[in-house]
């Protein structure tokens, strides 16, 4: 999960997978030694290891969401070393994107350097200026369009860190459905989705319903309007509308309380942050 490298992580990954079954700590440690030689070898051999820098380049989110329209940020911290704090005019961050040549962002020895940006994200990017001599790197998208989706990079250097993370970003667009009832009917109705979703509709007793009916509406810019009418309902009953793309599930309920037209709703979304978990560990990128 970590690119770039850091032989202090690499070792702690090590612990990790020993401490659950150190019944003899002598052979855990044997196995850790060994495990460590072996990492430092390889880290070493590989190449990367080359200038003999310490610190780690890593995203704590690799697999974000972006919601058309809406801010998205990109995660990407380093942490060097000593842990200490580096002074900003020591450095570097850039953030490419994998197909294009010219840069996402860069930051460079205490100044911003965006004559070779990418006209695509002009004026819709931002890095935490304050918060990057505390080891945050992560970049402000605004706006998120649909060609932003794709791979990012973000290679840091610092004289006690480098290295790269990658974050593969998502554009979908989602929104909260509202609820309509005429007497037994029950309409559900969101604005904005993107890929299309599907809708179902379950009872309290989280059996599907069928009695539904949905059509689906194009906007100019490929996203989904839809409404979907349950009928008939009970006067008295819960009702949940599931709305799911790959991306995005959102679940909504709405209780109807009576005769009278009125009724509560809450809703959430749960955003699929792994469209394959096997992508979760080939994410690696040559520096
Ligand atoms: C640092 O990065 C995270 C995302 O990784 C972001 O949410 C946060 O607001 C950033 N800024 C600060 C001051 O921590
Ligand atoms: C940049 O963004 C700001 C605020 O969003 C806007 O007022 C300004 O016109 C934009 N400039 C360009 C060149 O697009
Ligand atoms: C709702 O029910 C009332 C009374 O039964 C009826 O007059 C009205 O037309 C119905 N409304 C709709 C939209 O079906
Ligand atoms: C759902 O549809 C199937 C056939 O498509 C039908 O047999 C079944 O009775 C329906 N269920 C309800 C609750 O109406
Ligand atoms: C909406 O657009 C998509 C792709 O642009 C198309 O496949 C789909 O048939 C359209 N749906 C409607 C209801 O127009
Ligand atoms: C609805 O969409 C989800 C996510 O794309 C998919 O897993 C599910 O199979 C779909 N259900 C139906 C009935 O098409």
């Amino acid at each position: 999960l970590i690119i770039g490298y850091c032989d202090v992580q690499l070792t702690w990954k090590v612990l990790d997978i020993f401490t659950p079954i150190s019944i003899c700590s002598l052979i855990v440690s044997i196995f850790v030694t060994a495990g460590l030689i072996i990492l430092i070898l390889s880290v070493s051999l590989s190449g990367q290891g080359l200038g003999g820098s310490k610190g780690t380049v890593y995203s704590i989110d690799k697999w974000p969401i972006g919601n058309l329209g809406e801010d998205v940020i990109l995660s990407c911290k380093f942490k060097t070393s000593t842990n200490s704090r580096e002074s900003t005019s020591q450095v570097s961050i850039t953030w490419t994107k994998e197909g294009l040549s010219e840069v996402v962002y860069k930051y460079d020895k205490g100044a911003v350097q965006l004559t070779k940006q990418n006209p695509q994200f002009k004026n819709r990017t931002l890095l935490f200026s304050d918060a990057i001599g505390g080891g945050n790197a992560s970049l402000l998208l605004r706006d998120v369009k649909v060609g932003d989706n794709g791979v990012y990079y973000c290679s840091v250097s610092t004289p006690s860190c480098s290295g790269t993370a990658s974050v593969n970003l998502r554009v979908a667009a989602f929104s909260a459905p509202k609820f309509k009832r005429v007497n037994t009917t029950l309409t559900a109705e969101a604005e904005r989705w993107f890929p299309k979703p599907n809708v179902t509709w379950l009872d309290v007793n989280d059996n599907v319903l069928n009695e539904s009916e949905t059509s689906f509406f194009n906007n100019s810019a490929g996203i989904t309007r839809f409404i979907s009418s349950l009928q008939p309902i009970k006067l008295y009953g819960s009702y949940t509308c599931i709305i799911q793309n790959p991306l995005v599930k959102a679940v909504s309920q709405a209780t109807v309380k009576g005769p009278v037209n009125t009724f509560q709703r809450k809703y959430n979304f749960i955003l699929r942050k792994y469209l394959d978990e096997n992508c979760m560990l080939d994410n690696s990128h040559p520096v």
